[in-house]
């Protein structure tokens, strides 16, 4: 399935209740996501990060679709502990789609 980044601003209002995105975006429960395809984890400077994240971060590296994706289907799962993201997002192309969309928030 093509990613539909239209879509993904839909599937956004999920993250919202936590997330800001775009020009200006501050932290809220979680860090902001302007430019986080591309960025480097857990690098939001001044955000209290979980420290399993902290240790994951350093092999994540900056974050690309595919590690997104994975954080974003089973954060604690992926990250290896406990996060501050108790958040799920189980279907495949929802999470295509939001990436698609932050992608396009640089
Ligand atoms: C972290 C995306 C939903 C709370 C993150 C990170 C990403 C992300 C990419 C890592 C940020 C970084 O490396 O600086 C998303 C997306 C969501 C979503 C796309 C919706 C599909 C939520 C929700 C909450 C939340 C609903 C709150 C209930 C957090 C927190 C962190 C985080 C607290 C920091 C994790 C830690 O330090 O362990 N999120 N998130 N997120 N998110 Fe979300």
């Amino acid at each position: 399935m093509a990613q539909d980044a239209a879509a993904g601003e839909k599937v956004f209002v999920k993250c919202k209740t936590c997330h800001e995105v775009g020009a200006g975006a501050k932290a809220k429960i979680g860090p902001p996501l302007t430019g986080i395809v591309g960025r480097q984890a857990a690098s939001f400077e001044g955000f209290a990060y979980s420290e399993s994240f902290k240790k994951k971060a350093a092999e994540i590296g900056t974050w690309d679709e595919a590690k997104l994706s994975e954080w974003l289907a089973d954060p604690a799962k992926y990250a290896g502990g406990t996060v501050k993201m108790v958040f799920k997002l189980p279907n495949e192309a929802e999470r295509k789609n939001v990436i698609a969309y932050l992608a396009t928030k640089k």
